[in-house]
């Protein structure tokens, strides 16, 4: 088993904590590792052959720092030189693996999810394992708890079939709001976790039905010598990549394929999407406040607050459901309900450069 990370994504919604030369996974929300370093330490156990992430090459010097102290599986890190979404960075990778193992299985982790039961994620990876073998694309599924609109959505055929892998019927990439409700309420559907397991050639043979200008430029690809001697393949990746459209997996082909199991799994997942997920991931007091990383919270009549303290002592005053988010040069405030337009801050600050 081979397992891709993928650690390119921009993560805006944790500003001012994140920032783009320290994205979402890149940091530690809680506790000392960081995103990265968790994902990388659930699949230690399971002694993968080797773990690749793929990055881009603004994060590259950080990501190979942070994932130096791990030995035991090697472990490579890919550097984008432009963002094109998920589906060529996970098409990259099944190329590179399949140089080497063509029928190798590849488990694709975000860097930048919590998960509070490993065992369980460990567990549904090695069976997922035995379905990818025999030429499906297997996706993890989560049972929906709202009509979050920013997931995948999976309807599946349940009958009969046990705990799963079930075939799925239809899967719908970020649906309106009113699909979403629908889809809620019918409940044979399940979220995408946007973690997947399949085989090397089946995902290239895939990406040549659905996306044949992506196989067309991942074909372009040569290996000389020893594959995972990447440092050969960069200079091949930084003129290839600005040719490849922008698109993701769940969009190129997640949507498209016949080829598609779900198995479900419950396991405590959570994106950990903006600040407001911090609940998610941090149990709130008697108060519903969770704070994080403070050298203590004061809280005067205030209730339903979320505090990022980076190890300040942190007062409240008569408030409720606000996000204070303290960086040494930038402080966030931010009603609880507006999470997601912490973006537009960081939009912003990039216009006026
Ligand atoms: N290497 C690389 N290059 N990685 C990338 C890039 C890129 O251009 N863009 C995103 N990533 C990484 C992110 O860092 C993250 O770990 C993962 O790929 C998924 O990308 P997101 O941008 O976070 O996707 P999403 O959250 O909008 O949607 C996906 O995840 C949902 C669950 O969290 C989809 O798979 C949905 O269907 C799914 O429900
Ligand atoms: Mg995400």
């Amino acid at each position: 088993m081979y397992i891709v990370i993928l650690a390119g994504g921009s993560g805006t919604r944790f500003w001012p904590l994140s920032r783009t030369s320290r994205p979402k996974q890149l940091i530690s929300i809680c506790g000392d590792r960081t995103m990265l370093q968790r994902t990388v330490e659930r699949v230690l156990p399971l002694k993968p052959k080797r773990i690749m992430i793929v990055t881009n090459v603004l994060q590259a010097e950080e990501t190979r720092h942070q994932v130096s102290g791990y030995h035991g599986v090697p472990i490579d890190v890919v550097a984008e030189p432009v963002a094109r979404n998920t589906a060529p960075a996970i098409g990259l990778a099944a190329t590179i693996i399949a140089a080497h193992d063509p029928r190798g299985v590849m488990v694709v982790l975000p860097a930048d999810h919590f998960i509070r039961d490993e065992d369980a994620l460990r567990t549904t990876l090695v069976a997922a394992g035995h379905t990818a073998r025999n030429g499906y694309l297997v996706t993890l599924g989560i049972v929906p708890s709202r009509p979050e609109t920013g997931y995948g959505y999976i309807e599946a055929d349940t009958e009969l079939r046990g705990q799963g892998p079930f075939p799925v019927r239809r899967f719908v990439e970020k649906p309106p709001l009113e699909d979403a409700l629908r889809y809620l309420d019918e409940g044979s559907y399940f979220w995408n976790s946007g973690m997947f397991i399949w085989r090397c050639d089946t995902i290239l043979e895939e990406i040549a039905t659905h996306m044949p200008d992506l196989s067309s430029l991942l074909t372009e690809i040569s290996f000389t010598g020893d594959v995972w001697e990447l440092s050969d393949l960069q200079s091949q990746i930084g003129e290839l990549f600005p040719r490849a459209a922008s698109i993701s997996i769940d969009y190129g082909i997640m949507e498209r394929s016949d080829r598609v199991q779900v198995l479900p799994v419950e396991m405590g997942w959570s994106d950990v999407g903006s600040w407001s997920a911090l609940p998610e991931v941090i149990e709130p007091d008697g108060d519903g406040t969770v704070s994080v990383n403070t050298a203590g919270h004061i809280a005067i009549d205030s209730r339903d607050c979320l505090i990022y303290g980076d190890g300040r002592l942190v007062a409240t005053v008569g408030v409720s459901n606000l996000i204070v988010v303290s960086t040494p040069d930038a402080l966030l405030v931010c009603h609880r309900e507006r999470a997601q337009e912490v973006k537009k801050v960081v939009a912003e600050l990039s216009a006026r450069g």
